[in-house]
């Protein structure tokens, strides 16, 4: 099954095991955000807009998972936010963020599996282009709600297209909401965020209170 006529994006996309993500990304850092902004990628204003908008300067310790190459932060950074914590699968984005001087800490960790993180401890969990079919999976939102502290926001993006692999996300997110655990704050419209990449992908930004 093909999930994107973009080569590229493809080969994130298909990937079936934590070491097929991890050596997707690692193969794609140095070119990765070259590779976005000719796609048109909208992601990170959108995110750091969302995010501008929800969050005060001076929150902190800032949770980024899935960070990437960071790029998404980039603009809250120089805004003045701080306390960025960046976890992620691909040692490669990794070594790109930590270029970039944005973050306190870089940690390997995967998402989908347990966080070296305590309890109720972020005020902000932050997770762009991450959960998405082929990336972070849905339960991914369990550890960001374990993680995120009551009151706290969780301010995430997934796919705004349905079809069968984007749907989980959505039914996790639904279902979280009905256990009590979570409420919705905000949410952008699904827009087309990489439209020289490929037009049919689009994108939501969801803002989330943890209970
Ligand atoms: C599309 S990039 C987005 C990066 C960044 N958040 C941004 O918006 O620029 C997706 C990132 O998720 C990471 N990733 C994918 N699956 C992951 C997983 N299960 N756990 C942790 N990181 C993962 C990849 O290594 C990659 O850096």
């Amino acid at each position: 099954m093909v999930h994107s006529s973009n080569k590229t994006l493809e080969k994130v996309y298909a990937a079936r095991t934590d070491k097929d993500r991890r050596e997707a990304y690692n193969d794609w850092a140095k070119n990765y955000d070259k590779d976005v902004t000719e796609f048109g990628i909208q992601l990170p204003y959108v995110g750091a807009c969302v995010f501008a908008k929800h969050v005060d300067i001076g929150t902190g310790p800032i949770l980024d998972a899935a960070c990437g190459t960071g790029m998404h932060s980039l603009p809250l950074k120089m805004m003045g936010y701080g306390g960025f914590n960046g976890i992620d699968i691909s040692d490669g984005m990794l070594a790109i963020a930590a270029e970039r001087k944005i973050y306190e800490n870089l940690q390997r960790m995967v998402l989908g599996k347990p966080l070296d993180f305590p309890d109720n401890y972020f005020p902000v969990t932050y997770a762009i282009g991450a959960l998405a079919p082929g990336n972070a999976p849905p339960e991914s939102l369990d550890e960001f709600i374990r993680v995120t502290k009551s009151g706290g926001l969780i301010i995430w993006s997934t796919h705004g297209h349905i079809n069968e692999r984007t749907q989980p996300f959505h039914d996790k997110r639904h279902a979280l909401t009905r256990a009590g655990l979570w409420s919705i704050e905000f949410e952008t419209e699904p827009f087309v965020s990489m439209p020289t990449g490929d037009s049919e992908i689009m994108h939501a930004v969801y803002v989330y209170r943890v209970s």
